[in-house]
């Protein structure tokens, strides 16, 4: 049995996927299929160092949710709230590096819209919103340092290159719920795994 609240990312369990993306571009393309398998009411955590390259993903998840507004680092907002254009889940895009109180003060956004019937993402929220959901998905982004770098992005420029790693915690994740990132996107690869 999962532990729900763990406040220890498991992305780096058996199950983690673990992929290369080797340009912005590539790590819209991955927000693309990510939101292939999001449902409404999941909880994405992403983490990474600063640039590391989570609103860029958040930005391909938005794109492919069909939600309205663009999607930005928001400087002086906490959260915001992009409805759907096409009937489906709203997303949630919450950026917790000042969110010091965690779940509570996300409470007091007093956000009006339905979290259950939302996609939530949450850059910087690891120790933060785990309370949300006792389903929730990891996303680490990593700077690849050149030892790290896979055969066949010798080409990407080094500093473009990210290691992702993607897990999920909770019963929603467990299966072949990330199945659908493993397949290499209709207009290319983001990337290999490693
Ligand atoms: N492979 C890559 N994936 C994503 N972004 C990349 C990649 N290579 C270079 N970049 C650049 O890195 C920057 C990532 O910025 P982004 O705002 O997405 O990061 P962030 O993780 O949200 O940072 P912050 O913690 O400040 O919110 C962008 O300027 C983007 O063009
Ligand atoms: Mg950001």
């Amino acid at each position: 049995m999962e532990t729900p609240h763990t406040r220890t990312a498991p992305v780096s369990g058996p199950d983690a996927l673990r992929l290369t993306v080797d340009s912005p571009e590539a790590m819209r393309r991955l927000g693309l299929r990510l939101a292939g398998v999001l449902r409404p009411g999941d909880l994405v955590l992403l983490s990474g160092e600063l640039g590391a390259g989570k609103t860029t993903l958040t930005r391909g998840l938005g794109e492919g949710l069909g939600v309205r507004g663009a999607v930005t680092s928001p400087t002086f907002v906490i959260a915001r709230v992009h409805p759907s254009l096409t009937g489906g889940p709203a997303l949630v895009h919450v950026d917790a590096y000042r969110l010091a109180g965690g779940l509570d003060e996300m409470e007091d956004l007093d956000l009006d819209v339905s979290l259950p019937d939302s996609v939530v993402v949450v850059e910087w929220g690891d120790g933060k919103v785990e309370e949300l959901s006792a389903d929730r998905l990891h996303v680490r982004i990593d700077r690849a340092t050149g030892d790290e770098l896979p055969a066949g992005v010798a080409d990407a420029d080094v500093d473009d290159v990210r290691l992702v790693t993607v897990g999920g915690v909770g019963e929603r994740w467990s299966g072949g719920a990330l199945d659908g990132l493993r397949e290499r996107g209709a207009e290319g690869a983001y990337g290999q795994e490693g």
